[in-house]
């Protein structure tokens, strides 16, 4: 087990009606607000009327920026930093998504740093601390609500990158599962891929004698399987909604990393993807995973055959492990497809392989290797591309 240090701000406000309780969650003393959204999900269920009534009726100041799109851009973090700086905005919302979360991450970052703040980005600077955000939480998936990580896409390369900062755990984070009841199925299962992945990030790792974190992530990782096909044929029901909300949260807290080495080759490989064809996040992620599980499993045998055991009730042969945990793999797959996720690079239209180029970008920025559980060269990076074909 590793040392670690695990530092957890977040407040989390979970239940029905939850967003009501606005205007007293915002600290006393800030001055003025900026309320960050997306493409006008929040206008359509209401979610925005009533944050505007809650700050109106608290008489707290506000300063609105919406249109954040999905693997959001730089250019609307620039529009974000400038309304901060001449409003003398101290305090940031985002009502939305990961892809909200994080462009107000990047503002609440750019907010207190002289340069341009994708210098973060690319590892040419650092800052002391960030804007206080919070958030209302309005898809299940990312797990931005309590993360200290923002992942922004330079428009110019088609750069798609990530910057960690503690202080970029939110102040609170507003969770009501009724408002995720309108997100469409893709959605919902994009969120479900990318909760498990943020599990198997965790999982996997080469640290031996983490019992008690291995334990946690198989009951995450059999909940999410087991809640999320439930989800998807009752979009309306409160405790299914609930379950994949609260599950999403903790497969990225961080938690399940302590005392162990993350890898995160799988999600850098998929921001090399979502970057260049702006496909859905867990849409990547359901097409990498298999294939780089298919390159990495003969390293450690006995931790994929007991996974393939505990999260999918597969018999361990303990005469073929590896049996076991092949069988495990191909449970995953028919679990993304049940899902109807993409497994194949095919299965999401993208047939013109790029893979040297995803490869370059990926080790460019990361000395050259990916990953923890196994060192991903370039080379290995295309071969599970390949495998992804
Ligand atoms: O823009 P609106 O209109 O709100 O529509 C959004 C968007 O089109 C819609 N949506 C959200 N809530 C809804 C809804 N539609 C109906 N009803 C609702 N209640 O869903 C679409 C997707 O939203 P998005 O925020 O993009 O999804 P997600 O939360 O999956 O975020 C994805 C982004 O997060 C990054 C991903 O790379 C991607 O850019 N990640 C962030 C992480 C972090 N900060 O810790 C970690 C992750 O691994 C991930 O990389
Ligand atoms: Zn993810």
């Amino acid at each position: 087990m590793l040392n670690f240090d695990y530092y957890n701000k977040t407040n989390f406000i979970f239940g029905k009606e939850t967003e009501k309780r606005l205007s007293s969650l915002i600290p006393k003393g800030v001055k003025k607000v900026l309320i960050h959204y997306g493409g006008g999900s929040i206008k359509r269920s209401g979610l925005y009327d009533t944050v505007i009534k809650q700050l109106t009726d608290a008489n707290i100041a506000f300063v609105e920026l919406g249109g954040v799109v999905a693997n959001p851009r730089l250019l609307k973090v620039y529009e974000g930093i400038e309304i901060c700086s001449k409003e003398n905005v101290d305090f940031i919302l985002a009502v939305g998504g990961g892809s909200v979360i994080d462009s107000a991450k990047a503002i609440a970052c750019g907010n207190n740093y002289d340069g341009d703040v994708w210098d973060l980005y690319v590892g040419k600077g650092q800052i002391e601390g960030t804007t206080p955000l919070a958030t209302i939480l309005t898809i299940p998936a990312a797990g931005s609500e309590v993360s200290a990580d923002t992942v922004i896409t330079k428009e110019e390369g088609q750069l798609k990158r990530a910057y960690s900062h503690i202080s970029l755990r939110p102040v609170f984070s507003i969770m009501n599962p009724v408002l995720t009841m309108t997100l469409p199925a893709y959605q919902t299962a994009c969120g479900i891929v990318d909760m498990l992945a943020h599990t198997f990030e965790r999982y996997f790792t080469k640290e031996s004698n983490v019992e008690l974190t291995d334990r946690m992530a198989e009951g995450l990782m059999k909940t999410i399987i087991n809640i999320g096909p439930k989800v998807l044929a009752k979009p309306d029901n409160y405790d299914y909604r609930g379950e994949i909300m609260w599950a999403g949260t903790h497969a990225h807290s961080g938690l399940l990393g302590t005392g162990r080495s993350d890898d995160w080759a799988s999600h850098m490989i998929e921001h090399e993807i979502s970057g260049i064809y702006d496909i859905a996040h867990g849409a990547g992620l359901s097409i990498v995973f298999p294939a780089w599980m298919k390159f990495v499993y003969k390293t450690d045998l006995p931790r994929f055959a007991a996974w393939a055991n505990r999260v999918f009730d597969i018999e361990i042969n303990p005469n073929d492990l590896e049996e076991t945990a092949l069988k495990g793999i191909f449970a995953l797959e028919m679990f993304y497809k049940s899902l109807n996720m993409p497994i194949r690079l095919s299965d999401a239209d993208i047939v013109d392989n790029q893979y040297e180029l995803m490869a370059n970008k990926a080790t460019n920025h990361d000395n050259n290797t990916l990953g923890n559980f196994v060192k991903l060269s370039k080379n290995d990076i295309i071969e599970i591309l390949t495998l992804a074909k």
